[in-house]
Formats: C-alpha cells, structure tokens, sequence
C-alpha cells in the first residue's frame, strides 16, 4: 500500500513546518502525503528488518551503513528470509523480484539521504552516535522529510535538540523481528508536528503494524516494562530461584507471555537491553534500573545473545540449550 497524491514539495514542506509560500496551502491534508523513498541507517537487526518491511511496501528503500560486512550480513539476512518465505510458500520468486528491485543498499550516507522522504536511524543505542548521524542527515536529506530514529529508550527530546527543524522529528520504535512484530511504537517529544504523527502513523498502517502513541518519557511505555522484567528474571537466576528455561516457562505459561523474558532478552541482545538499562538508570537517576552483574559479566565477555551464539542460552546447535546453572554461579561481590 503507498500513500495517494502528495502533491507539491513545497506543500510537503508546510507540512512539515518549513515555511513556504504555495497556491495549494489552503487544501493540503498530510493523510494525502505519499511516502516514495525511504533511507535506512545501519544494515543491523533492526535496520534490515525495517528495510525489508519497507522494500515489502514498494518503497524505493536504501540501506546504508557505516560498515561493509555489517551490509552485507544485512542483505543476507533479508534475502534468507525471503528464500525461506518461497520456500514455505508465503510468497513467490515473482513477489520477491519485485521487492529486491525496491531494496538497495549502499555505504555512502549521501545515497541514503538525498531525496528521501523519510529516513529512520537504526545505529547502535549511543547517544552521541545518534546525535551525530543526525547532524549529518539534516545536512543532505531534504528539507521536508521526515528523520526517525529506531531507538529503544534514549530521549527522543535529547536526539531532537540537534536538529534545527525538530517538528520533523519522531521516533519510529520498531519491535525484532520487525516483519513479524505487529507494534510500531510512536514516539513524540513535545515539538513533533501533528503532521509527522500523522505521516508517522500512515506509515506503521502501511507497513502493516498496529501502532501506538507514545510521549518521550525514558523507556517509553515497552522498552521500560520489558528491560526490567528481562533484569528481574537475570537476578532470579543469578540468585539461583530456577533454571532459565522454568524461569521463562513461568511467564509463558503463568501469565501467557509468548515468549520468556530471558529467551526474549537473548532474541533482543543483551548488549541492547543492558545499554537501555544503563540510560533508564541515568535518566531516572535511579540503582534499581541498574544491569545485574551477570548480564554485564555476559555482555563484557561477548556473549551477546542468539546474535553471537551464547547469551544466557547456548543457541550454537541451533536450538535453545541452558548454560547458566545458578548453583555455578558466583554473584560478583560489589
Ligand atoms: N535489537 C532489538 O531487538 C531492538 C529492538 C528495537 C529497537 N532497537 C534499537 O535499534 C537500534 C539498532 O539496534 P540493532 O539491534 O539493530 O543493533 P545492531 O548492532 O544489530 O546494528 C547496528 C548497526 O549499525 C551499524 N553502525 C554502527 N555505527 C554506524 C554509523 N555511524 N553509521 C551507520 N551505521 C552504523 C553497525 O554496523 C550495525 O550494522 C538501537 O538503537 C536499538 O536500541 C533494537
């Protein structure tokens, strides 16, 4: 689905708050705006899971990161999922053609800026690293499109203040694995236009996902809920109150999560969960919200998650197998 007559750029750009001078000022209505392009920035998890969704859509959709092996294990990863979707005949080789033509990916930042309606930000949860990607798409992207960022918990307001035009500015949450997650989190500081909310609600309706509205409060409403139970279940285990897998059977079957929040976690990254923690911690100035010693330990030793094969899970053999036993455990004393 693509959004119907956009009309004039420069209607775009009143809608976006840039103020210009145009005859159709009086009958421009932003659920008229059509999204065509779409830059992605980082080929990881999320920004190929986005760009995917998009390329689905029959955006003109570039993937672009800072990193050639991170592109190409990006590309791969879209084009297995879409093997795997032939294969279970979800879709054909005729669909699939016409979505690769949609998807190109790139390592120049430019290609993945220039003439863009919309550009989302999919880089790792630093928040100086953001900001600077930032600086530099509002340098060459258009003066009408609309710049998202993917992140999970940093202040949307904080990313914002580095944008001179920040009523283009919103947070687009993405859930992993974003073409099967069905929430689109909408994120608004407190100068986001009506309009971007507007785009950006048209935008999760086209991709096919429910969305939901959110201020810029630290964690928004999913981010905050899930890392503390994640570290909570981290603790339960570390303390030695049950395996991993009972402690995740007990929310799956007690209280009919999908899935268990350390399984969950592990899907995530732990490295993710522990950075979003660490900026709940400092935002709220507040210990409880500080990563539990085993998901540090984990993290410094590179295991990561599903992504690097161990995470409070081994998933090296391809299934879920435990490897933390809380008995074997000794908690770091502080
Ligand atoms: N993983 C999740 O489940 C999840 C869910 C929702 C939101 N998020 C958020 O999405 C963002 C990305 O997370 P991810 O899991 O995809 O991380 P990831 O580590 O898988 O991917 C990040 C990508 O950014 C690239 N990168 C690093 N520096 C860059 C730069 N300067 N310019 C361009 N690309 C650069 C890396 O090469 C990598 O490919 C984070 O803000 C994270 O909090 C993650």
């Amino acid at each position: 689905m693509m959004f119907r007559d956009r009309g004039s750029s420069s209607q775009h750009s009143r809608l976006l708050g840039v103020k210009v001078s145009t005859a159709y000022w009086g009958s421009y209505s932003p659920l008229l705006m059509e999204i065509r392009k779409v830059g992605i920035v980082g080929a990881g998890a999320m920004g190929s899971g986005i760009a995917q969704v998009c390329a689905q859509t029959g955006w003109e959709t570039v993937l672009y990161d800072a990193f050639p092996e991170s592109i190409k294990k990006g590309e791969e990863s879209i084009l297995s999922f879409w093997q795997r979707g032939i294969e279970k005949g979800k879709t054909n080789e005729v669909e699939v053609s016409s979505w690769k033509d949609s998807l190109r990916t790139s390592s120049d930042i430019e290609e993945a800026s220039r003439g863009m309606d919309l550009i989302i930000e999919a880089v790792p949860e630093k928040i100086e690293l953001k900001k600077s990607v930032f600086r530099e798409l509002e340098r060459l992207a258009p003066r009408e499109a609309v710049l998202a960022t993917n992140t999970s918990g940093l202040s949307i307001s904080e990313i914002a203040a580095e944008i001179k035009n920040s009523r283009r500015f919103i947070g687009l949450h993405f859930f992993n694995p974003v073409p099967l997650m069905p929430l689109l989190e909408i994120v608004r500081h407190e100068e986001t236009s009506e309009e971007t909310v507007t785009i950006s609600k048209k935008v999760g309706e086209a991709l096919g996902k429910t969305t939901i509205l959110v201020n810029d409060v630290p964690g928004f409403a999913t981010s905050r809920l899930g890392v503390v139970l994640g570290n909570e279940a981290i603790r339960m285990l570390a303390e030695g109150v049950a395996s991993a897998s009972d402690i995740d059977i007990a929310m799956k079957l007690g209280y009919r999560h999908p899935m268990g929040p350390l399984e969950l976690s592990d899907l995530v990254g732990l490295d993710v969960r522990m950075d979003i923690l660490n900026s709940l911690a400092e935002a709220f100035e507040d210990e409880s919200y500080n990563p539990h010693p085993l998901l540090k330990k984990l993290v410094e030793s590179g295991d990561l998650g599903k992504k690097t094969g161990r995470g409070i899970y081994d998933w090296t053999s391809g299934s879920r197998e435990e490897r933390i036993w809380p008995r074997d455990y000794q908690v770091p004393s502080k």
